[in-house]
């Protein structure tokens, strides 16, 4: 009786080890050929992490070329543009009296396309400076509320041809250093973004004032806002969403690229908040202090430098 116990314990104890190792033996299999699969992976990974490093230094050796073609054409394209637009501008203020109606609307026209074609071009001269590491600020001590002034009576009337309202509260602010045309070229683009998606009979309204030491800006519309995820791509080049204009303005997304880089080289910042179907706040601030960093700061006569 007691040995025939111990026989089958013997046995019991045997097919459980038995079915153990099995098991075992399944799992050091199964973990063998994760391993490996793991393996094969991360080979997989690296290639394409190789390949993938081999064609993104190729795509910046053919962004560096692009760009100074771009350079190279938009500036032999410039003097051209500039004779066109400045002769075109002449004729209209002396012979505007004597001319038919429609030699004057065909030397408005040359005069408005020169325009634009000039504008487009000074960007792509712009965003190659800006790429090629050239893009160089020329800080004096200058009235921000001038400039905006200066800026509000021309956008004001751009803005009235669309039924657009524009209004402005600005606070008293002393003078201060910075780049006076290109602020004027950052407002510029805000107001002009303003106006060309925002449609007839609505209202874009201006404010400036100081706060922490920075002159803050903010252009506030009521157009069509712009969605939450295009927002972080909104300030790289050649990025329009396919956003129609609501007059007949030129669309090309490089303006918001270089009102980004005219600000980072004020060391200042400029944020976007939008609502889609109410509008959109653009507002950027710039220190009125010398805020930049040693390097900029010791290149700026305004600042000491
Ligand atoms: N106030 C705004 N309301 C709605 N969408 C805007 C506004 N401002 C900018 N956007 C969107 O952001 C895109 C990029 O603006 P950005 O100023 O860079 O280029 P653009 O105005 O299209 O062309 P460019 O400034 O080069 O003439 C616009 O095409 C538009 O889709
Ligand atoms: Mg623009």
């Amino acid at each position: 009786m007691i040995l025939s116990q111990l026989v089958s314990d013997y046995f019991n104890k045997e097919c459980a080890q038995e079915a153990h190792s099995t098991r075992l033996l399944t799992l050091l299999m199964e973990y063998w050929a994760a391993e490996r699969d793991h393996e094969v992976k991360s080979e997989l990974l690296k290639q394409m992490v190789f390949k993938y490093s081999v064609a993104e230094r190729k795509l910046a050796e053919l962004n560096l070329i692009k760009n100074k073609f771009l350079g190279l054409a938009a500036h032999d394209f410039r003097n051209p543009l500039v004779l066109i637009r400045g002769l075109s501008e002449i004729l209209r203020d002396d012979l505007g009296k004597t001319l038919h109606r429609h030699q004057k609307e065909y030397l408005d026209t040359i005069y408005l396309a020169s325009s634009t074609m000039l504008t487009l071009v000074n960007d792509f001269l712009d965003v190659s400076a800006i790429e090629n590491q050239s893009f160089r600020l020329q800080i004096r001590h200058s009235s921000l509320q001038a400039v905006l002034r200066e800026r509000l009576k021309i956008y004001r009337m751009l803005a009235a041809k669309k039924s657009i309202r524009l209004t402005y509260k600005l606070s008293r602010l002393p003078d201060f250093p910075f780049d006076r045309d290109r602020i004027a070229q950052v407002v510029d683009n805000l107001l002009g973004n303003a106006i060309k998606f925002s449609p007839p009979e609505k209202n874009i309204h201006v404010s400036m004032n100081r706060r922490d030491g920075k002159a803050v800006v903010s252009v506030r519309d009521e157009g069509p806002g712009i969605p939450t995820e295009k927002i972080q791509m909104l300030f790289k080049e050649y990025q329009t969403f396919g956003a129609r204009t609501t007059g007949e303005e030129r669309s090309t997304g490089l303006g918001l690229a270089i009102v980004k880089r005219i600000i980072d080289e004020h060391s200042g910042d400029i944020s976007v908040s939008s609502v889609v179907g109410s509008g959109s706040i653009f507002t950027f601030s710039i220190p009125m202090e010398c805020g930049y960093d040693d390097g900029k700061k010791a290149q700026d006569p305004a600042c000491g430098g």
